[in-house]
């Protein structure tokens, strides 16, 4: 077939898609003039990022450190905190830059505020499972009211690596394997927290992170080396940042600890010249990771901090968090014309332009105001936004036998450490949320009048692990085991939840093993010997090896971290309040050896089964999941059929008519994927492109349509040039990425 290259300059700079409104110039024209009235000390001063003790919800810090801190800040050398949280900790920050600096330029205060601020949602990859953009959107909106309620004005946040490994613990925080589910989700985040006036008191500066290839950590290993080919990095690994950077303008991109291809992120600059600022028109500032900029020495980048100070900002890194490289070198460097003071300017203009649009520089204290931080952390609204939010993320895996929804009356066993636990459901990192603050599922079902008796049975960890330290797994003592195996044995059915601790997933806490840790399994598989109606609720941060449950379990919940209102939504999902909608973000393997496991696989030149061993398998292992991407069932059942492919003006039309059939209403995520039959390099088995969630009560049909555009057929070649090649096309559509219901489309040239 005639191949025509088609190239669509799909990577045109955004910036030449829309002119800048007015008072861009405006800000422009301000930040020009503030430019030139700064000192090359004062410019470098811009572009460091301090941190500020962990817990400063008490009164500012002294000490040697702080006074040194305090000191450049009264000089104008520090341009951002982190870290610094509470109107009274940033108001005195706040003053010492505006009322003692020479030229009183404001210090813009950021945060990780992950997945909620002081009221505490479900992990991201949760809330992705919920497949539901508008709450995500909703969620985020609430972290930013609450953010910026103490004094923020920027969190480090969405961050959107894509991730195949459930071996990394920071699947946690992304939004799992697929770059065009991750994009749309980006998206909604990052609306969520700018709003539409980022200057507005409520609304803060979103960062994109990490750029990039930070979830393609060889063996799942974190801060480890990502080898990928420009295929991977442009069909795979970038889309959600040029999705999130051409749709909903992030005012800022974190870099990232890893190598890609053998150079540090942060130093990569192809990656945040070229491609970032240069072909998609990026105008925010590119922050570093945690001392990534140093770091570049000990990958063997550098030579030491002064050569790591000119490669990052020759790079296009603005602004260094926590490492004083730039600092302590940039203004040498400078002077001795190692670094054009043009790259400083550059970076200084990108920051002061943020500052400028947050409304800082109108008024360096907008968002100090007590009286908002007193009324707006954890309002019944934002929990009610919490609870909604909670329950859509969870994922019915297996439901044999309709063990679930839960009957009244019925006589429950619920058992399990995780289910009494009130920390481990806010997740690994919860920005502000009280420790052991969470809603547990014994208090759920206690507040819903379920008829059960709670026993622990084994314990997770051994003590209490903080945010810097590991959890010590409890691996001999079976204190509770004997108590929950007869609180099994005699009640009508047993709801077990198993698990991870919050801080066994996250950042430094990758697993080469994602069973059940400790002596969990040991106990699942004496409660199953005792009585077999057993609910499994599975609470981790990743997706776990769960096969011995799918064979000897009827009924498997994926509950993740659900925040603050855990356990109220997870008695709502168990008893049918809520009826289930969640669809997995994330492919859940058979063994650890299948790992990276993903849907959007090659098919390779031997596809399998064949009767011989001479094709793409293991010997010991099934090649399909466990459970795949895009999987989750309801109370109800769904029906699809009259799939519909037709030319539309722009591409194609795909319609599809779903159906309830089942007893009870409830929500379906129908889903699109296609199958470029032959291209110039080999194409995935199965993309997403689209899905609509539908809500449907018994009986009620409905025809859902998606647009295909033909851009949205186009991929990236091995060049990095993106293409549209005409050729056969499989449309598949259903309730998952195993969807059968298909039809086969032609696009000409
Ligand atoms: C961490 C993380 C990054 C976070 C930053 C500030 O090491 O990698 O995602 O935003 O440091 O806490």
């Amino acid at each position: 077939m005639k191949k025509l290259l088609s190239c669509f300059t799909g990577l045109v700079a955004a910036g030449t898609l829309a002119a800048s409104p007015a008072w861009a110039d405006d800000i422009d024209t301000k930040v020009e003039s503030l430019l030139q009235q700064m000192t090359l000390e004062e410019k470098v001063g811009q572009l460091n990022q301090f941190t500020d003790f962990w817990d400063v919800t008490g009164p500012a810090p002294t000490g040697e450190e702080q006074e040194v801190k305090y000191e450049l800040i009264k000089k104008g050398l520090i341009g951002s905190m982190l870290n610094a949280v509470g109107t009274e900790d940033v108001k005195t920050l706040q003053t010492f830059a505006v009322e003692n600096s020479r030229l009183g330029i404001p210090m813009i205060f950021g945060y990780d505020v992950i997945h909620g601020h002081k009221t505490i949602f479900p992990l991201p990859l949760a809330e992705t499972a919920s497949w539901d953009l508008d709450m995500m959107e909703q969620t985020a909106r609430v972290a930013a009211v609450e953010a910026s309620a103490q004094g923020l004005n920027w969190t480090f946040a969405p961050m959107i690596d894509v991730g195949r490994d459930p071996r990394w613990g920071r699947v946690m925080e992304g939004s799992g394997e697929d770059p065009y589910l991750g994009g749309k989700v980006a998206i909604a985040r990052v609306n969520g927290l700018q709003g539409d006036d980022l200057g507005a008191a409520d609304t803060i500066a979103a960062t994109l992170k990490h750029f990039a290839g930070y979830g393609f950590g060889e063996a799942g290993k974190d801060y480890n080396r990502a080898d990928v080919g420009t295929v991977t990095l442009f069909n795979t690994i970038l889309p959600p940042f040029k999705a999130a950077i051409d749709e909903a303008n992030p005012r800022t991109v974190m870099n990232a600890f890893n190598t890609v291809n053998g150079i540090p992120a942060t130093g990569d600059e192809y990656l945040q010249r070229d491609i970032l600022k240069g072909e998609w028109g990026f105008d925010g500032f590119v922050i570093s990771d945690w001392g990534s900029i140093e770091e570049m020495v000990d990958h063997g980048f550098a030579e030491d901090e002064r050569e790591a100070a000119r490669l990052a900002i020759k790079a296009g890194s603005d602004m260094d968090m926590e490492s004083y490289a730039y600092l302590e070198n940039l203004e040498s460097l400078v002077e001795s014309g190692e670094v054009d003071v043009a790259l400083i300017d550059d970076a200084v203009r990108r920051i002061l332009r943020v500052k400028h649009e947050l409304g800082l520089f109108e008024d360096p204290y907008r968002y100090i105001d007590p009286e908002r931080e007193e009324t707006l952390l954890m309002s019944d609204q934002h929990l009610d936004v919490a609870l909604k939010m909670a329950e859509r993320s969870v994922v019915l895996l297996k439901n044999d036998g309709a063990l679930l929804p839960l009957q009244a009356g019925e006589r429950v066993a619920l058992i399990g450490a995780l289910a009494a636990d009130k920390d481990s459901p806010l997740g690994n990192w919860r920005a502000q949320g009280e420790e052991s603050s969470a809603v547990s599922l014994v208090e759920g079902f206690a507040a819903a009048g379920l008829n059960f008796s709670f026993s622990n049975g084994v314990d997770v960890e051994v003590g209490d692990a903080n945010f810097a330290s590991e959890v010590v797994v409890n691996t001999d003592d079976r204190t509770g085991m004997d108590q929950a195996i007869e609180t099994a044995r005699s009640a009508d059915k047993v709801v077990l939840v198993l698990g991870e601790d919050a801080l066994q997933s996250g950042e430094g806490r990758s697993r080469a093993d994602i069973g059940f840790p400790g002596l969990q399994q040991e106990l699942l598989e004496k409660i199953v010997a005792v009585n077999p109606n057993v609910v499994l609720v599975v609470m981790s941060g990743r997706p776990l090896v769960l096969t011995w449950a799918d064979e000897n379990v009827p009924t498997i919940v994926q509950a993740w971290h659900l925040g603050h209102q855990s356990g109220h939504a997870l008695t709502n999902v168990l008893t049918g309040a809520y009826n289930p909608s969640g669809k997995l973000p994330m492919t859940f393997p058979r063994s650890v050896g299948q790992l990276p496991i993903y849907y959007d696989y090659l098919n390779t030149g031997r596809p399998g089964p064949r009767k011989e061993v001479f094709w793409q398998h293991y010997i010991d292992e099934d090649n399909a999941p466990l459970y795949p991407f895009g999987h989750g069932l309801s109370y109800t059942d769904f029906k699809y059929d009259r799939l519909r492919v037709r030319q539309a003006d722009e591409g194609f039309e795909v319609s599809v008519r779903v159906r309830n059939t089942g007893k009870a209403a409830g929500e379906e995520v129908v889903q699109l994927y296609i199958r470029d039959h032959v291209a110039s390099v080999s194409r995935p088995v199965r993309q997403l492109k689209g899905f609509e969630k539908v809500s449907l009560d018994p009986r009620q049909a409905q025809r859902v349509t998606f647009q295909l555009t033909s851009e949205e057929l186009g991929f990236y070649n091995g060049r990095g040039e993106f293409v549209v090649e005409p050729g056969d096309f499989d449309v598949f559509v259903g309730g998952s990425s195993a969807a059968t219901l298909s039809d086969t489309f032609t696009l000409k040239r």
